[in-house]
């Protein structure tokens, strides 16, 4: 008895760890998260700087830096960077090329002016961009989709 019930308890530690090793998963991300009754405006919204690679470097500097982006996001875009990791659901995975081609860029800026209610993405312009760094951030986001 006294050994069955360490086994149970060793299996079931093993299992809470397991899982907090996994951490938590991504709300669906091909559900559109801009509420139906906004999504004509947010989608005619379009992105007014071209995705150059000075954009993209400029974006970059400001996930990793003012935007604190990279918290969550990760520095590799694959939404595990270390206080995303505490989250549920889960940070964007960036590296996902389904989720990018499900969003307009409207759609993104949306999110990151009113947050995705529910989740820990809240709204970050004007409390860590402005508008205009969005758009670079959005070209960066959209850099860590590498294949089809
Ligand atoms: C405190 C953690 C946190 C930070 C910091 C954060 N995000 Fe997020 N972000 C999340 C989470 C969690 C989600 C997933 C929300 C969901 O599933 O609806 C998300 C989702 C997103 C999405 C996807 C929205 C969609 O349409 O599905 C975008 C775009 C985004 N974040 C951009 C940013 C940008 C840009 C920054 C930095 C300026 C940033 N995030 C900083 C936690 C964070």
């Amino acid at each position: 008895m006294g050994y069955l019930s360490k086994f149970v308890g060793v299996s079931a530690a093993l299992m809470l760890l397991s899982v907090s090793i996994v951490g938590a998963e991504e709300k669906d991300p091909t559900k559109p998260r801009v509420p139906a009754e906004q999504m004509a405006d947010a989608k005619a919204v379009k992105n007014p700087v071209e995705a150059t690679p000075e954009s993209i470097a400029k974006g970059k500097a400001f996930y990793e830096g003012k935007g604190t982006c990279f918290n969550c996001h990760g520095k590799e875009g694959k939404g595990n960077g270390p206080a995303g990791a505490m989250l549920n659901p889960s940070p964007r995975d960036f590296t996902n090329c389904k989720f990018h081609k499900k969003r307009k860029d409207g759609e993104l800026m949306w999110v990151i002016k009113n947050g995705s209610p529910g989740t820990g993405m809240v709204s970050l312009i004007p409390a860590a961009v402005t508008e205009e760094e969005a758009w670079h951030i959005i070209n960066y986001e959209r850099s860590f989709c590498k294949g089809e």
